[in-house]
């Protein structure tokens, strides 16, 4: 009740004292105020005074509505009509080719969709553009408009939107922005478009439109995430009936048949709250049968999992539906929808197949509260090397995090043919999706910008017209509604972000209390190590581990799991004195190498951010040239054979091809397990049937002999450190953990199957 109170407070009050507002500075006698009241007028007013005048025909309707307020149009519709130059660039960003186009733009208006889409790609780009509109006076400024732009490949067409004619039998983009509200006959528009349209084209639409929960039911995979689409019960029937005096039709029924006529490639729900808080959408689709790429995604199958494409396959190796072994859950769900006539799940519509199908309505996601954990990886990918040595010939399975160490394998010099990562946490793959169509779509010192300083201007910009295209309809959502601040270059940027931030955030505040910051600044530019040692002994050790600080901080659980991830499972596993543990991390890492330039990992942590001489290898020149280095003789780069799960361990391991892996990258996951539950047994089982024979687990622990070790002993595995923490010694540049062990499968499957029966 509460909450609808206020929403019903929400939207009255802001609406009527914007009005008021406007009335009265108007008598002001304000040319803008004019127009705003004129605005008003027309769209408040004279509505509920003319309803018996109106007829059935639509048009004289129409004209009431705007012939006098056409010429105020534009001025009055900046406000209001949010969200229509974002969708042209995520429009063009789409398109496969960007010359020599053909473009209708449906309700067309004054044309200033068109004026826009000049800045985004200049007219000159176009064969024809139609602009459709059934309203004269509208047409009329449009009309103008174009002439004194010079623009003869403009044609304003004064029409219906369902039955409008034109010399082309395919276009490649058409448009509604606010229009389809406004069509009465929207499914017959909408069924002509489906046929206007070219197999390769791109259709988009930006309108006010309410969504409940409930109006998802039966489509929610096709739909191309969920987040946001539903509005309050008073949000979504306050705006419906307001908007209806001005035969604007918020009902859900118009964006859903869109969504069922074609596939969506791209949504975006968000609210307007110039003006109160009016729920609109931004949606990009295309032909729900784009191309025969797509039946190479279904037939996926032929690779170590379903979904798991190569990037190129020959349709010779589409093996048919019925004879395959194994089904991904996207797979499922595509058969399912398809065999009731609906699109594909948008996830099979994207241009880049790095993002293995998810559901993103999976309550296993509800714990992470749309939050990535992680800002950067706290693992040393450098050892991880030394210990495996990664070739072309290895398929790795490794935990996504962050990202930075996926993206250190993939530009080493012989980079594993596949790599999967894998995180429960949809937020960790949306961060790395980022990266990986930045990697794909921007310049060296935009990527150094993005992830090396964790800032950039307006990245909402580089997002709809140049990352878009590469990332799934999920991730524009999560980055779309919080990139801009996120990459803020007046906030804090990036690594404040996740709940990383606290221990970034808390190491300032302590160096602060404990007046160090000139300490660690000098820390992080020491040029040799006699000088960094000294440092850190003489004038930071002695403040930094005080009994206050250790108590307070650095031995108290909430903290630990709060600021640096460390479970409770884990933390006993630290041993007795967390102090003691702390220490033994610290002080050898002193002693290992130059923070200042051998050290991204605490240097970001002291700095905020990575410097060029100090940051993980795939921000380095050599780094992006290894990583988008393109094979001639497959065409394809290390890029192409990044896949993102959004799973458990358990769920990958099992839907991917036994014996597919070589390596198996699981972190510290293990010691999150309780010694008492099954926890341990089932992923170690789950493992082994996706490793290869001789394929290997490494894995890091809290302890220096991890209780499941055993575990693996006893399932087939031959178990070695390593190395192991000693006190004083470190065994990597974060040496967080107290060992890092490697577990290699040595049964064959013959003996697992007989020990099976
Ligand atoms: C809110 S305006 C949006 C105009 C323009 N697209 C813009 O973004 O500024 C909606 C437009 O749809 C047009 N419209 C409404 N019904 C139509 C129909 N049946 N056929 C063609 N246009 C129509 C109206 O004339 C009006 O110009
Ligand atoms: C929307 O659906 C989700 C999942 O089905 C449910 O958890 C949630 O409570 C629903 N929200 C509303 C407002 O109905
Ligand atoms: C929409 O649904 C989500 C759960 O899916 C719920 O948390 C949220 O409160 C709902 N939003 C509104 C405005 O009802
Ligand atoms: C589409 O597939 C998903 C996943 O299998 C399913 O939940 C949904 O109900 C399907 N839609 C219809 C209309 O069957
Ligand atoms: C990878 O496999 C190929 C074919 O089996 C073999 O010739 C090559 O030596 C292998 N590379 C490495 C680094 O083991
Ligand atoms: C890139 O690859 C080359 C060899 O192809 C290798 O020498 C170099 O170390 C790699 N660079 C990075 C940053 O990994
Ligand atoms: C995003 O932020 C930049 C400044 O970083 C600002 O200029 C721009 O207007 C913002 N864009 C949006 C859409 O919020
Ligand atoms: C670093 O540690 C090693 C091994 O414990 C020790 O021999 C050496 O003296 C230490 N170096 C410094 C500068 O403290």
């Amino acid at each position: 009740m509460e909450q609808i109170l206020s929403s019903v407070e929400d939207n009255l009050l802001i609406v009527y004292s914007t009005i008021s507002i406007i009335v009265i500075s108007a008598i002001a006698v304000n040319q803008t105020a004019r127009s705003l009241l004129l605005f008003c007028w027309n769209c408040f007013v004279v509505p509920f005074f003319h309803k018996k005048k109106n007829g059935i025909e639509q048009q004289s309707n129409l004209e009431l509505f705007y012939k006098n307020q056409a010429h105020i149009y534009d001025k009055t519709r900046e406000y209001l009509l949010k969200g229509r130059e974002e969708c042209l660039k995520l429009a063009v960003n789409h398109l496969e080719s960007q010359k020599d186009l053909v473009w209708v733009d449906i309700g067309g208006g004054t044309g200033s969709n068109i004026e826009y889409m000049n800045s985004v790609l200049p007219i000159s780009n176009f064969k024809k553009v139609y602009l459709v509109d059934l309203s004269p006076s509208l047409c009329d400024i449009a009309i103008n408009r174009f002439k004194n732009n010079g623009w003869s490949n403009v044609e304003v067409l004064i029409a219906d939107a369902s039955s409008f004619k034109i010399p082309y039998e395919k276009v490649d983009l058409i448009t509604f922005s606010y229009s389809l509200s406004m069509i009465p006959t929207y499914y017959n528009t909408i069924d002509n478009a489906v046929n206007l349209l070219s197999q390769s084209g791109i259709i988009a639409s930006v309108d006010f439109g309410i969504q409940s929960n409930d109006t998802s039911i039966g489509r929610i995979n096709t739909l191309g995430g969920l987040i946001n689409r539903n509005s309050s019960w008073i949000n979504r029937n306050f705006w419906r009936i307001w908007f209806e005096a001005d035969k604007v039709f918020l009902d859900s029924a118009r964006r859903n048949y869109l969504e069922y006529k074609f596939g969506t490639v791209k949504s975006i729900n968000t609210y307007n709250k110039k003006l109160g808080k009016i729920p609109y959408y931004i949606w990009v689709g295309c032909h729900k049968s784009k191309n025969e790429n797509l039946i190479h995604r279904i037939n996926s199958h032929v690779t170590e999992s379903p979904y798991l494409s190569p990037v190129k396959t020959s349709s010779a190796s589409i093996i048919s539906v019925d004879d395959q072994p194994y089904m991904s859950k996207g797979h499922e769900a595509l058969i399912d929808n398809l065999s009731k006539n609906l699109p594909y799940p948008s996830i099979y519509y994207q241009k880049e197949i790095w993002r293995v199908y998810f559901d993103d309505l999976n309550p296993q996601y509800n714990q992470f509260k749309n939050q990535y954990i992680y800002a950067f990886t706290w693992e040393d990918p450098r050892e991880d090397h030394k210990i495996l040595k990664f070739n072309e010939n290895d398929t790795v399975l490794a935990i996504t995090s962050a990202g930075d160490n996926i993206l250190h394998y993939a530009c080493l010099p012989n980079p594993p043919k596949k790599i999967h990562a894998v995180d429960l946490n949809p937020c960790q793959g949306h961060l790395l999706e980022l990266k990986l169509s930045a990697f794909r779509n921007l310049p060296k010192d935009q990527i150094w910008s993005l992830f090396g300083e964790g800032k950039i201007d307006n990245f909402k910009e580089l997002l709809l017209t140049k990352l878009s295209k590469s990332i799934s309809s999920n991730n524009l959502q999560y980055w779309f509604e919080r990139g801009n601040k996120t990459f803020d270059p007046k906030g804090q940027g990036l690594y404040d972000t996740g709940s990383t931030r606290w221990a970034l955030r808390l190491a300032k505040y302590i160096f602060t209390l404990c007046g160090l910051n000139k300490h660690i600044r000098q820390l992080c530019e020491c040029t040799t190590m006699k000088e960094q040692v000294e440092i850190w002994n003489n004038k930071i050790k002695p403040h930094l581990f005080n009994p206050i600080v250790a108590t307070l901080l650095i031995g108290n659980p909430i903290f630990l799991w709060k600021a640096l991830g460390v479970p409770p499972n884990q933390a006993k596993m630290m041993g007795p004195s967390v102090m003691k543990y702390v220490v033994d991390t610290l002080d050898p890492v002193i002693n290992r190498s130059l923070i200042s330039s051998d050290n991204y990992f605490y240097y970001l942590t002291l700095m905020g951010k990575y410097s060029k001489q100090n940051c993980p290898d795939y921000l380095t020149a050599k780094g992006y040239n290894n990583i988008t280095r393109v094979d001639p003789k497959t065409g394809e780069s290390p890029l192409d054979h990044i896949r993102l799960h959004t799973d458990t361990l358990n769920d990958v391991f099992y839907r991917l091809k036994e014996s597919s892996l070589t390596i198996a990258i699981i972190m510290d996951h293990m010691d999150w397990f309780d010694p008492n539950g099954k926890d341990a047994v089932n992923e170690i089982l789950a493992v082994k049937k996706a490793l290869c024979k001789n394929g290997r687990v490494m894995l890091r622990s809290a302890a220096q002999y991890p209780w499941y070790i055993k575990i693996f002993e006893q399932n087939g595995f031959r178990c070695e450190p390593a190395a192991i923490r000693e006190s004083g010694e470190s065994i990597d540049r974060i040496n967080m953990y107290a060992s890092t062990w490697v577990c290699t499968k040595i049964e064959d499957k013959r003996r697992m199957s007989s020990l099976r029966i």
